[in-house]
């Protein structure tokens, strides 16, 4: 049956599951010698931009999740999120695009192609998980609606219906959440659009039917269930920033350098790890330095984080 929410193509199509299989196995260090050259082969059948680290367990990727519009508990997205109606659902790709217009989410799907991406996922909090979403680049779908010459950042929003989502009856948040990025990063080929994890739909706590992921930078910058993307020439509102511009820079690279004002972010604590598990180092842009280092060559990481 055709997923609604990865189109034709599920994780099975994208990564066979053997394959998927034997490179865990090949990551865990067992059975490599069975398997051999088996490493190579499941590279190649995932991006290059995916990580070779052990994924988090679906329960602990679909279970442990911040979507306040469903309460600030970790548990509460799993427990709430299923009120959310997520079809019929659409975007509105508005301001400087050549072709602004609401967009199906059917419509989407149809001109895009899935893959899967395996990335580092790293919160602001200092928890981090691996996970494997399956989606498309942002840039694609950015470039369905045509940018125009002069946009400079990329606005989100976030769905806004109090009647399904309890947490938006509160003023925690001015809501909608929003998000953005400079037009850059927008347009950097490690910013996806997860449309899935693991070869399923992406469950409503963590964003259906389409979230943003940008894996360099803190999780909040991730906005889910997206209903608008705006390009403009200004500085786009971003909800952490607006509330604390003091704690969340608009920015928010991850930086292992800048501390939080509350907390450190030299390291981080792998979810799933158990208690006694050792915190692990937090790398700059999250171990995507390689890739984006570059989009901020001049800046002080420090003044502008
Ligand atoms: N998007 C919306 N709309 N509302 C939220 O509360 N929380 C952010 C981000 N996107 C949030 C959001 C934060 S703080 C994090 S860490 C990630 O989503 C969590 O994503 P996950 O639950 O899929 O791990």
């Amino acid at each position: 049956m055709a997923n609604r929410f990865t189109s034709d193509l599920t994780w099975a199509d994208v990564t066979p599951e053997n394959v998927f299989m034997n490179r865990r196995a090949f990551m865990a260090g067992t059975a490599a010698m069975a398997v051999g050259g088996i490493g190579g082969s499941a590279a190649a059948a995932t991006s290059p931009y995916s990580t070779d680290e052990e994924p988090n367990k679906w329960e602990e990727i679909t279970q442990y999740n911040n979507f306040y519009e469903f309460g600030t508990g970790k548990g509460d997205p799993a427990a709430y999120a299923e009120a959310l109606t997520t079809s019929p659902w659409a975007v509105e790709i508005d301001g400087m695009v050549e072709k602004p217009g609401t967009y199906s989410f059917e419509d989407i799907m149809s001109q895009m192609t899935v893959e899967e991406r395996i990335y580092r996922f790293r919160c602001v909090e200092a928890w981090s998980m691996v996970i494997p979403w399956n989606g498309f680049e942002l840039a694609d779908l950015l470039n369905l609606a045509g940018v125009q010459d002069g946009a400079k950042y990329v606005g989100f929003e976030t769905l806004m219906r109090p009647e399904e989502m309890w947490g938006q009856k509160r003023q925690f948040i001015p809501w909608p959440y929003r998000e953005g990025l400079r037009l850059d990063e927008a347009m950097h080929p490690l910013s996806f659009i997860a449309t899935g994890i693991y070869g399923k739909d992406i469950p409503n706590q963590n964003g259906a039917p389409l979230r943003l992921v940008v894996p360099w930078k803190y999780g909040f910058k991730s906005i889910k269930s997206i209903v608008r993307i705006t390009l403009t020439d200004e500085q786009p509102v971003a909800s952490w920033n607006q509330i604390n511009p003091r704690e969340y820079g608009f920015y928010s690279n991850v930086n292992p350098n800048v501390d939080h004002p509350r907390w450190s972010q030299a390291s981080e604590r792998r979810v799933g790890g158990g208690i006694l598990a050792k915190r692990i180092p937090t790398l700059m842009f999250n171990g995507y330095e390689e890739e984006v280092a570059s989009l901020y060559e001049g800046m002080d990481l420090a003044k502008e984080f």
